[in-house]
Formats: C-alpha cells, structure tokens, sequence
C-alpha cells in the first residue's frame, strides 16, 4: 500500500492535492504534514478531514526527530513535498526564514527519507517547486527544462537550492526523485496576499489596489485544480530522475489582470461598470522585480498527456465566487481566529 507524505498540504496548492489524492485513491494512506505557517490552514481540508485513508501531522519540517518518526509511524512510501515560505515580498523583508524552510527543511526531508527508504528502490521524493528558478525573460522566448537556473530573488534562490540538494541526494544516494517547475497559480484558498486574492478582498472593500511599478511584469497564470492533475501525472507517470515544467499558456500583464477583476467583480456586484478602477493605484516597485516568466508545457503535455483544463476568464470567475462566498474563511486567515479553529478542532 502507498503511504504518501504530502508536506504543506494545509496550504493553498497543497489542499488541493491533498484532496484530489484522499478522494481518488482511497487505497493510498495520505499523510500531510505541516506546521500551519499563517499560510496553512485546516479549513482549506474539511471535505476530506474525515476521510478515513486522510491523516493530518502538524510538524515544522525543520523538526529532525519528528520527521523520523512520522516516517516511522507511518511507514512512508512516497513523498510530494510542498512545504514552502511561498511569498516573494516575505523573502525580500527575511531571507533566513527561507533559507530555513526551503532549503534546510527540504534536506531534513530528504535525509528522513535516506535513512528510513534503506532501499530506495520503489520509492519517489517528488519536489514540487517554482519556474523563479530560472530567473527572468526579459526578451521573450519560454523557459524549458534545460533552461539554466538564473534566480533573482532570496525566494526563488532558496528554491533553486532546494532543487540541487534534491538532485544532488538522486545522484549521490541513489534516491528516485523527479521535480517539477510550475508558473503562477491562482484559485480557491491562496492567502490574500498574493496578487489575485488581494485584488479581489480590496475591490470588495473598497480598499486600494497596489500595482507595483506600471504594472507591466507579465506572469503565466494557471488555475490551482489544474496543477493538481498536473502533480497527480508526475507522481504516477514521471521518469525517475526528470524535471517537468508546468504552466497555463497563460500570460498576462499585472495590470491587465487588474483590470479584468475591476470588470468582472463590477458586473458580479452590480456596481457601475468602471467603479473598481478608480481603486488601482501605482505603488513603488518590488526590489529586483522580475519582468516575465513564461512556460513551455510541451514535454509535459507530450509525455505525460497533461494539459489545462479551464479557461483563464472562467478560472477567474470562478475564483472570484469563491472569495465572495467564503468571507468567513478571509476573515479567519486574516485575524487570530484561525488559531480558535485550530484549538477547537485539535484541542492543542
Ligand atoms: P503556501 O504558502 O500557500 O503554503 C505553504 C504551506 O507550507 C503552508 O500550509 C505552511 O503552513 C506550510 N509550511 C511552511 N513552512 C513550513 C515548515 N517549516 N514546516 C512544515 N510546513 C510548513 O504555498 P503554495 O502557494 O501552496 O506553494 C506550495 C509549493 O508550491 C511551494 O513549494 C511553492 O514554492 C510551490 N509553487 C507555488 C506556486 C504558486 O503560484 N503559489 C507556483 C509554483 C510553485
Ligand atoms: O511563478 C511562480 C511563483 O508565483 C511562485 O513560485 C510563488 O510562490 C508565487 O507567490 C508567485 O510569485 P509572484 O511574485 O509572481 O506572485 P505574486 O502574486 O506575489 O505577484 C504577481 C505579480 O503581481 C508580480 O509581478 C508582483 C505583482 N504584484 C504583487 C502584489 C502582491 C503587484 O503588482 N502588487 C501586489 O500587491
């Protein structure tokens, strides 16, 4: 039986896996292990948190003997590892905390994962990580998977060296491992402070919208359920030892996405077309501002099969909705209510 340790699963692309693997694989033990960063949160998991093939560890990857035991514990077969400090602007204001997790919580990983896999052999470290590794397209063109790692920000530096330890730990002790480089995602239960979601909370509330420089950087987005499936073919279909890029062929300009959920969140709250934009307002840029990422999905999609399956405009519309009809979930992850839920449900 597979006993599959998904670190981060309380955050937002992780839930979503979590929950695409408790369901479709009922024969699979799902173990998610985090430590619930104010980017975790527990509510993102209540359709599956009964489910009895779901456990949930609340464990900092940064714990050694913890990791040990809850590869003991539940003898793990596999892991897909997300847990990440995921926010470029919060590695801009604290490196460390990124060196901490990214890097050295990923090699604890890994060294719990030597050390109880005494034969590697059937066993897969699935690395999920960022396109930022491979810096910025400033004149034009996709990035591949044997594009040159170029990262330009303490975020995507700490993830590039996360990747390397996991290649390095394939190379040197034989762990099976494959990566993956996703673009931007967007969806259901991404922390409001990410460009998307707190679009949508300021438009809501009438607050300013901060669009950083003119607002001209271009990133490729995709919709979160869509690098879910994308995960799932990795995990199952991948080569041992490869890379897969992910990505919508999706490229918008910050801007122009503003602009759009102005629109759209005008027409869904019956405002007077043009309210909204009246809120955008231009704010000193971000440090080292990568201007494009772009991906070129094609290995993955010839290989494996695996290609988007929603439409940008209904990805957003659908996202808006969600952000609409779960205030309560806004107003948890953005207070100290959260931490009740948490005592509530798990008394400690
Ligand atoms: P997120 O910030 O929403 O969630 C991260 C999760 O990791 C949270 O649940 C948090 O509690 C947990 N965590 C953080 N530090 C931890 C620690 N020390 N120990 C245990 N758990 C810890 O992040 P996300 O946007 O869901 O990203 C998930 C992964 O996907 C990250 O590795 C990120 O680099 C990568 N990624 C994200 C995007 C994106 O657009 N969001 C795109 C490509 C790749
Ligand atoms: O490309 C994948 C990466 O995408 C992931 O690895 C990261 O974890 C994820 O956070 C995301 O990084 P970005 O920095 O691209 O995402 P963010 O939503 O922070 O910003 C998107 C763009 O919008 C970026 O060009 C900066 C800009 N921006 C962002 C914020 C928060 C603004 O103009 N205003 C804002 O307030």
């Amino acid at each position: 039986m597979k006993s599959i340790l998904i670190t981060g699963g309380a955050g937002f692309i992780g839930s979503h896996v979590v929950k695409l693997f408790v369901r479709k694989y009922p024969d699979y033990r799902i173990i998610n292990l985090d430590c619930l960063t104010y980017a975790g949160n527990l509510e993102n998991l209540k359709e599956v948190e009964h489910a009895s093939n779901y456990h949930f560890s609340k464990i900092n990857i940064l714990d050694e003997d913890s990791l040990r035991k809850v590869f003991n514990d539940f003898q793990i077969t596999d892991v897909i590892h997300l847990a990440a400090e995921s926010h470029v602007d919060r590695s801009i204001t604290d490196p460390l905390a990124f060196v901490r997790t990214n890097v050295i919580g990923t090699v604890n990983l890994l060294n719990a994962a030597k050390s109880f896999w005494k034969n590697p052999e059937g066993h897969l470290f699935y690395h999920v990580s960022t396109d930022e590794v491979y810096g910025s397209l400033d004149d034009g063109g996709f990035f591949t998977e044997t594009t040159p790692y170029d990262p330009q920000s303490p975020y995507s530096a700490s993830k590039a060296a996360s990747d390397h330890f996991v290649r390095a730990y394939a190379n040197t002790y034989k762990l099976n491992m494959v990566i993956s480089n996703c673009s931007n995602n967007y969806g259901p239960n991404q922390f409001p402070e990410k460009l998307i979601p707190l679009c949508i909370h300021n438009i809501k509330h009438n607050k300013p919208l901060p669009v950083y420089g003119k607002g001209e950087n271009i990133r490729d987005w995709l919709y979160v359920e869509d690098h879910a499936t994308a995960i799932d073919k990795v995990f199952h279909h991948g080569k041992s030892g490869e890379t897969y890029n992910i990505g919508g062929f999706n490229e918008w300009k910050n801007i122009d996405i503003v602009h759009l959920l102005c629109q759209k969140m005008d027409e869904i709250l019956g405002r007077e077309s043009g309210t909204s934009e009246k809120l955008i307002t231009f704010v000193k840029d971000r440090a080292g501002h990568d201007l494009r990422y772009a991906i070129d999905a094609s290995k993955i999609q010839q290989e494996l099969g695996w290609e988007p399956s929603l439409q940008f405009e209904e990805g957003i519309h659908k996202t808006i909705l969600w952000y609409l009809e779960n205030e309560t979930w806004l107003e948890h992850v953005t207070s100290g209510d959260y931490q009740k839920y948490y005592e509530a449900h798990y008394g400690h």
